[in-house]
């Protein structure tokens, strides 16, 4: 067996350097209100024909109780009122936030003899009417649910309002609704498109303005034809609270950009920030993606035990501003190769927002120009951070390195005012910061100035958790750095012996002070894994230890296949009938990665789609040694035989066992790794 050697060769850093962590940039310092980006000429918006009834000309906002509440007890009149008071109090009705709107099991299951819908008299004892005037006294609207069929959605079944559309909407009205979500359930199989516009004119009827959702789950390609009939359109099934959940409806909801418009939005269904099952990382990525794609923002989560976090993140006015801009466009993907996503939302006033967004499971580099997100040649642009609310100048270099599922949301402006700000500095580390403990393991970090200005009496410093060694090996400090340069200084980094395999917090700080004397602090921590060489003569990765994962559901699962949530759901591993006692069960997309250390040769395995979901899935495998694929099948389908794979993973420090969708979305795409092994 070899050992990580203490200071691997330059090539092999570079090699690492796609394969795990690389470092994280960030800009810092000076503020400039977000308004500094709007010119007191910018155009009024421009009237949509499509805009089915004049309302919603920017993606709605508000709240809804479906995510949090279900049909549980807890969703009734104090609630709500609660909410309402909540969006007043908090400052959310300030920012932006309007519509507070009931979902599913507000109403008894039996209409009056007049045909009339009633109220749930335990959950709401006086009335949607009072409701409504209640959450109306606060400056705030109303919204409420119904489904385009005989009754709801709810196993309870609630009446619907197929076939009682002008009497339902004309009672909506009476009661003071301002806001109606139609839901698909019990729809009888009546064509879409007629049951929607029926609705519509019903809603027209009433004379009342009533934003109208279009709740089809995106069956019918509803971005094709329902601008004219409504205001939003979901256009996937139901979010959960759940990484890939969330993820995969974005990757849905992404290239329709075209169908978003003032007045006509893609839905992507309602936000899950504060529900507890995504890290507040994830949070921020859901809410800055969500404005990017300029999505409606409903709140999902009960505001009144949320945290502190979840009330930064949703009342974050900047990512707000994005989401609302009355230009009304959807950002496009300008690229998303290997999970590091681009995308560019055009602003009325001329600027960028601009996501740096991560997929993956580990720390990626994410780089792009402002040429590229589509802004005119300049000598110099501002770049604002929308979550670390700073201003820097770039001479049009866009970069960060991207914590694992993070997004870096950036508007970018090429306006005259770009040299009051300091030169953007980007922190980076180079290769990739495996460590063994009680062995000293080198890196290498590197702040470059991305400004047109330079940055003068630049220094880096870098620190480790209590108890690790951090000596510098080279220079830490430079006198000034020009637009494109950096400051390379290697790093001694020791962890002490005994410290447990994971991964752990580095932060790298860089001082510097822009040409007008402005000084600035920059810091970003970027993960460490402390790991253990593979054992002699290798053995079943299923029984060593991950440096890293990501699965489109529920966790990787060691010798059983995926269940799609929890830990330990899944079933023996099979393919073709052949049960694997060893192995790995993942869900499409996954990207499981292994310490090799420099000391192995091969991967074997024998994989295919896991015989439990009968006829569906496909997917393809891939092995990779550091940066290298090293052996890949086509795409193969759930009727396939187990297929062979192997790789030559010599020299490798990590080796990532990657399953793709197969080009076909996730859908069922089990995978297994049956009999996997690596021998070093
Ligand atoms: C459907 C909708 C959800 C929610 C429920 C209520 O599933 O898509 O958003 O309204 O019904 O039963």
């Amino acid at each position: 067996m070899r050992h990580l050697p203490s200071a691997p060769s330059r090539a092999s850093r570079r090699r690492i350097l796609g394969a795990l962590a690389a470092g994280l940039l960030c800009t810092a310092g000076a503020v400039v209100p977000a308004a500094a980006h709007t010119p007191a000429s910018a155009p009024a918006p421009a009237a949509d024909a499509r805009a089915a009834n004049g309302l919603a000309l920017t993606p709605p906002m508000g709240f809804n109780n479906w995510n949090s509440t279900h049909c549980r007890a807890e969703f009734n009149e104090e609630m709500v009122e609660g909410i309402a008071d909540i969006f007043v109090e908090k400052g959310l009705k300030d920012a932006g936030y309007e519509y507070v709107n009931l979902d599913d099991c507000w109403a008894v299951p039996q209409r009056t003899a007049e045909g009339k819908l009633e109220a749930d008299p335990v959950r709401f004892p006086h009335g949607i009417k009072a409701v409504a005037d209640y959450v109306h006294s606060k400056g705030l609207k109303l919204g409420i649910y119904t489904s385009a069929g005989t009754r709801t959605c709810d196993s309870v079944g609630l009446p619907g309002a197929l076939g009682h559309e002008f009497s339902d909407a004309r009672q909506f009205a009476d009661w003071g609704v301002d806001y109606l979500k139609y839901d698909n359930c019990n729809n009888q199989g009546v064509d879409a498109k007629e049951r929607y516009t029926t609705m519509r004119d019903a809603l027209a009827a009433t004379g009342r303005p009533i934003v109208y959702s279009i709740c089809e789950w995106g069956q019918n390609k509803p971005w094709e034809w329902a601008a004219e009939l409504g205001n939003l359109w979901r256009t996937t099934g139901d979010i959960n609270d759940s990484w890939g959940s969330m993820l995969s409806i974005m990757k849905h909801n992404l290239p329709l950009s075209a169908a978003a418009g003032p007045g006509h939005w893609n839905d992507p269904d309602m936000l899950e920030v504060g529900n507890g099952g995504m890290t507040d990382t994830e949070y921020r990525t859901h809410f800055s993606m969500w404005s990017v794609m300029a999505a409606p923002l409903l709140i999902g989560s009960d505001l009144r035990t949320a945290s502190r976090e979840t009330f930064d993140i949703l009342s974050n006015e900047e990512v707000i501003a994005v989401d609302q801009d009355p230009l009304g466009k959807q950002g496009e993907v300008l690229s998303s190769d290997g999970g590091r996503w681009v995308v560019a939302k055009e602003m009325e006033d001329g600027s960028r927002a601009v996501a740096l967004f991560n997929e993956t499971g580990s720390a990626q580099r994410i780089s792009t120009t402002a040429a590229a997100v589509g802004l005119p040649h300049a000598s110099g642009y501002t770049v604002r951070d929308l979550w670390d609310h700073t201003t820097r100048n770039t001479a049009g270099s866009l970069s960060a390195t991207v914590p694992a599922h993070g997004t870096v949301l950036l508007r970018v402006a090429a306006d005259r005012r770009w040299s009051a700000h300091p030169p953007a500095v980007e922190l980076a580390q180079e290769g990739s910061p495996l460590v063994e403990a009680g062995r000293t393991a080198s890196l290498t970090t590197e702040v470059t100035d991305l400004g047109r200005t330079p940055a003068l009496t630049v220094s880096a410093a870098l620190t480790g958790p209590s108890g690790w060694r951090v000596k510098a090996a080279s220079a830490t400090g430079t006198a000034a750095l020009p637009t494109g340069r950096a400051l390379r200084t290697r790093w001694q980094v020791t962890a002490p012996a005994g410290t447990a395999p994971g991964g752990y917090d580095l932060k790298l700080t860089a001082r510097y002070r822009s040409p007008t004397g402005e000084r600035v602090r920059s810091s970003v921590p970027f993960q460490a894994h402390v790991v253990v060489p593979p054992p002699a003569g290798g053995g079943y990765l299923s029984d060593l230890p991950q440096l890293s994962a990501s699965n489109g559901y529920g966790p990787v699962e060691k010798d059983t296949s995926n269940g799609e949530s929890a830990a330990g759901d899944g079933h023996p591993l099979t393919v073709g009938g052949q049960v694997y006692a060893k192995g790995l069960g993942v869900h499409a997309a996954s990207s499981v990665e292994f310490y090799a250390g420099g000391a192995c040769g091969s991967v074997t395995a024998q994989v295919g789609v896991d015989d439990e979901k009968g006829t569906k899935g496909s997917v393809a495998f891939e092995i990779w040694a550091d940066g290298t694929k090293a052996a890949s099948t086509g795409v193969l389908t759930n009727a396939m035989p187990p297929q062979p794979l192997s790789a030559d993973v010599t020299g490798a420090q990590v080796v990532r066992l990657v399953v793709t969708d197969g080009g076909d979305g996730i859908d069922s795409d089990h995978a297994d790794w049956g009999d996997l092994r690596m021998t070093c």
